[in-house]
């Protein structure tokens, strides 16, 4: 089982870089001038499927261009905020399931709205770069109902959310360069990779689409413009999940445990796992309220990983997904932030910082260290990680997950593991003195001692963990932190709360 498996994954990729070799199709039809094409209602081909709160899996009704009597047969509320889902490439030709669980999850959070999908199957059910080259008909198809909404009910734009999950995204943004007013956002769900990475601005996603873009990139594996998923930023908040290129939970050896379990039918769905990791982030942050996860800026994703992005400072951080604050810089930001496996996909990060001290030089490589934290609300013990450099008298800093939430830290064990069979020839040895941690969601800074009577602690390869217990007395750099926290705070949730007198405004 485990070859067909592995055949049926090559194959998958094989449809799809090989529709990359060849030319994209140019689309003729575009609008060359004026507005004259906008009232051609005939031409749409794209559905657009009112759901409702009770049946979000169903297509009950449809909005036509061009027919006002639709949006009151179809309930369509003009005065609710709308969202308009637009789904990506399809193979089997079927709206996917994740479409109906990103409608409830709408509902869910705002139960008075009104909810599109639009459907463009007749047109995504083609070779991939047939599918491509038809995002401009859809786009334009998307435009025009928009301007239709906006015209003929009178519906504000500035009201309306489209959300793209792969080619759909495009679309998105196709629509949105199209429509006579910009709409109020644009989310864009692991954005199509081939034949975008390098298009131009009017043929892909980008932030002049919307009002606001904000953008979800899971698997962006490979070289550019073969990555399933766009690699460039192309949005205003452009958040990459796990570095952006795989996802936790998705992992080959994940999918042949799935199919020992359930066979080998939906294999579709597991390979496309990374990919469609994005609209279940957002499904998330539209249902775990309590637990939204934040994302932070950073240059590069090994920054990221070495702790060294965790600043909330200046809007450097932000909430991924619905609750997303509507930061727009001038130039364009990459995001980062880890995440657990499965809903609720939040976890905490921290950033711990220690010197380590020898009389000789020494330097390795590639060090495993296991690390248990314990805090007020709880502990997280025996987390193995990879320590890329230790060299005399440098500073390690690295960045650890905890899926819990452990309030405030007092205690932190850590150990080296030793790497090799021959430890007990030879165990290499650092003395410690302190951790400092920084933890992102928190924003504190708190210091961490190992010295007993002033002693530094020795960290030995293959030895006794040192424990580091959080320093006492040490008042003032304590409300030096606290005032800091508080600083960072208000510049954080200022926004969130503007954000939320504005979002009520609108709605
Ligand atoms: C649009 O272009 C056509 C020719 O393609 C021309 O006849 C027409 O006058 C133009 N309309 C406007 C509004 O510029
Ligand atoms: C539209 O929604 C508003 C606000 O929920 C409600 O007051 C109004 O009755 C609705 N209109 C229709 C036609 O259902
Ligand atoms: C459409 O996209 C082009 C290219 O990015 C841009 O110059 C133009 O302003 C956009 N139009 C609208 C209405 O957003
Ligand atoms: C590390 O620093 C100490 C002083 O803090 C010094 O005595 C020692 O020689 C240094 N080790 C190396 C390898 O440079
Ligand atoms: C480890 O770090 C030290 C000091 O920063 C550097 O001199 C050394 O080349 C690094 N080793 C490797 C293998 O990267």
């Amino acid at each position: 089982m485990g070859k067909e498996v592995i055949c049926l994954f090559i194959i998958g990729i094989c449809i799809i870089k090989s529709s990359c070799e060849l030319d994209i199709i140019t689309d003729t039809s575009a609008p060359s001038n004026g507005t004259d094409w906008i009232v051609n209602y005939a031409d749409i081909k794209t559905k657009f499927s009112v759901r409702s709160a009770d049946e979000p899996e169903e297509d009950l009704c449809y909005l036509v261009p061009g027919m006002k009597d639709t949006a009151t047969h179809c309930g369509f509320n003009t005065t609710l905020p709308t969202f308009v889902i637009i789904h990506g490439w399809s193979l089997a030709g079927l709206l996917e399931s994740w479409i109906s669980k990103l409608v409830a999850a709408l509902f869910e959070r705002v139960p008075n709205a009104n909810v599109i999908v639009v459907d463009w199957l007749n047109r995504a059910q083609d070779h991939y770069h047939n599918s491509v080259a038809n995002t401009r008909m859809v786009g334009k198809d998307v435009a025009m109902f928009l301007n239709w909404l906006e015209v003929d009910l009178n519906y504000d734009l500035v009201n309306l959310h489209l959300l793209g999950y792969s080619l759909g995204a495009h679309v998105a943004g196709i629509a949105g360069n199209l429509t006579n007013n910009k709409v109020k956002r644009i989310t864009g769900m692991d954005p199509a990779g081939p034949h975008f990475e390098y298009a131009e601005h009017l043929y892909r996603l980008s932030p002049d689409d919307a009002k606001f873009v904000d953008v979800l990139h899971t698997y962006t594996r490979g070289s550019p413009d073969l990555s399933i998923g766009i690699q460039r930023p192309v949005g205003h908040v452009d958040i990459y999940p796990n570095g952006g290129t795989a996802q936790p939970g998705c992992s080959f050896q994940h999918t042949l445990h799935i199919i020992k379990d359930s066979g080998l039918h939906n294999l579709d769905q597991y390979l496309k796992c990374p990919h469609e990791r994005s609209v279940h982030l957002f499904i998330d942050s539209l249902l775990n309220t309590q637990q939204q996860s934040v994302a932070y800026r950073c240059n590069t994703n090994d920054a990221f990983n070495r702790g060294l992005c965790l600043s909330c400072r200046k809007n450097r951080c932000n909430y991924m997904g619905y609750d997303v604050n509507k930061i727009r810089t001038t130039k364009s930001s990459r995001m980062y932030l880890k995440t657990g496996a499965s809903m609720p996909f939040k976890v905490f990060h921290y950033q711990m910082k220690f010197h380590v001290f020898n009389q000789q030089y020494s330097s390795l490589n590639e060090q495993p260290v296991t690390v248990s934290l314990y805090g007020t609300h709880g502990e997280k013990e025996d987390i193995k990680l990879v320590l890329s450099n230790m060299t005399s008298n440098t500073t390690i800093s690295f960045l650890l997950t905890t899926d819990v939430n452990l309030g405030e830290l007092l205690r932190i064990k850590l150990q080296w593991d030793r790497d090799s069979y021959f430890y007990f020839l030879y165990s290499n040895k650092f003395l410690v003195r302190r951790m400092r941690v920084k933890a992102g969601e928190t924003q504190s800074k708190v210091i961490f001692k190992a010295t007993i009577d002033g002693e530094l602690a020795p960290l030995v390869q293959g030895g006794q963990p040192v424990t580091f217990t959080k320093s006492k007395g040490d008042q003032s750099s304590r409300r030096h932190e606290r005032r800091h926290r508080l600083k960072m705070h208000g510049s954080f949730f200022k926004h969130g709360l503007n954000d939320a007198i504005e979002g009520t405004s609108t709605s």
